[in-house]
């Protein structure tokens, strides 16, 4: 635990602790506001949800904030809302997540595992154009580690009049062509605060829309369906009844996990800044190495950062990689196996025309480095020495 954001130049790290993949920072003032909340009286969804709502709307500049507890529940509440009749087809990345099909699956629909392109690892926008060809009712796209989609992915679905939702799980924060990621125009965006995320309330996650029916549908979905949440029951002017408007989830963010994620909210962008410093250092610590690619191959200035996704040189034997690292006092990890390769899909989704020639290609070469908040440079220097040793470069 930290007592606050360390800032990069303040490196106290010693050769001998092991860098961490990824660790919540949480703060003494993370501790006041969860501690707050708990001896307020009111522990579940309430007034500090509400104010985390609107906190993020400000943010992403967005009319819909729907706090969630979790990304794959505002996923689901974003596909149960498009109504599609059991057996359309919803085309997905094949490199993602597994609630970003899951969560389609669960309503019926049948997904449709694309390729994705060869720099950002996103949702290629021509295999996108191929599916749709061959008939697609809806899409899911991924913001991959916190870089946003092609412009052209929007381009492509709304000129086929198909609804497109936006799984976001890596983007607070990230810019596109429309500003900030959060759901402008496309059937939602979807944000995860999971443990490892840049902002985090252990679990939650949040649907943000500029869409009034979209937004007032997440808001009862997110509850069972229910007319009016607990909140709006339990108040002393609140009314008791209620009514059921769709078989809804039991989706919604308690209060002592909003609290968290406001008090990380706010050092949210000093928290950015870290992990951007971070990326830098790792860049620059790793441009030189023959065969190595980064993910993308050039830093995108409106990226969240989320993840460091390096491409190993081609050849390359990354379990030993791992290991040799981990020998080190390196964690890494990998984002992602690609769906398609998994038994279930495999029995219950289709490849998309043209298959997965790019996922297949760096499916055993991606490897993710060490990267949040309570890293320093001397962190990252570390992790990157012990990729050059793992590599047989020092
Ligand atoms: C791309 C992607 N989508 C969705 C999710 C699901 O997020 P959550 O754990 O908040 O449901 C994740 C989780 O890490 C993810 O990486």
């Amino acid at each position: 635990m930290t007592t606050s954001t360390p800032s990069p130049a303040d490196d106290q790290s010693t050769a001998t602790e092991p860098v961490i993949f990824a660790a919540p920072d949480i703060t003494d003032d993370d501790l006041v506001a969860v501690t707050e909340v708990l001896r307020s009286g009111w522990i579940t969804t309430g007034s500090e949800c509400l104010a985390l709502e609107a906190e993020l709307a400000g943010y992403l500049d967005i009319p819909h904030v729907v706090a969630m507890s979790s990304c794959t529940a505002a996923l689901e509440t974003a596909v149960a809302y498009l109504d599609l009749p059991a057996g359309s087809t919803i085309g997905v990345p094949t490199w993602t997540f597994v609630s970003s099909a899951l969560c389609a699956v669960h309503h019926g629909l049948k997904p449709v595992l694309l390729d994705v392109d060869p720099d950002t690892l996103n949702l290629a926008p021509d295999a996108l154009a191929r599916a749709i060809d061959e008939g697609l009712d809806a899409v899911i796209g991924v913001h991959f580690a916190g870089v946003a989609l092609a412009p052209e992915v929007h381009t492509v679905c709304a000129d086929a009049g198909i609804p497109f939702i936006e799984d976001a799980a890596h983007a607070l924060g990230t810019r596109d062509h429309r500003g900030r990621v959060a759901g402008q125009g496309t059937a939602g965006a979807c944000f995860s605060f999971y443990a490892t995320k840049n902002l985090t309330s252990g679990e939650g996650g949040a649907l943000t829309t500029d869409d009034d029916d979209l937004a007032a549908f997440a808001r009862s979905f997110r509850l069972h369906g229910l007319s009016r949440d607990a909140w709006a029951r339990y108040r002393p002017d609140g009314e008791a009844a209620y009514d059921v408007l769709a078989p809804g989830i039991k989706g919604n963010l308690p209060d002592v996990l909003a609290a968290l994620a406001r008090s990380q909210f706010q050092r949210f962008e000093q928290m950015q800044a870290l992990r951007r410093t971070l990326v830098q250092r790792y860049r620059a610590n790793l441009a030189d190495i023959e065969g190595l690619r980064f993910v993308p191959g050039e830093l995108d200035e409106g990226s969240a950062d989320h993840l460091m996704v390096v491409l190993l040189p081609e050849g390359t034997h990354r379990p030993r990689v791992v290991e040799r690292m981990r020998d080190l006092g390196v964690s890494t990890s990998v984002h992602f196996q690609p769906l398609h390769r998994f038994h279930w899909f495999q029995q219950h989704a289709q490849v998309g025309p043209g298959g997965t020639p790019v996922a297949e290609s760096v499916m055993f070469q991606a490897l993710s480095l060490p990267l949040h908040t309570n890293l320093t440079v001397g962190d990252v220097d570390r992790a990157s020495a012990a990729l050059l040793e793992a590599l047989g470069r020092s």
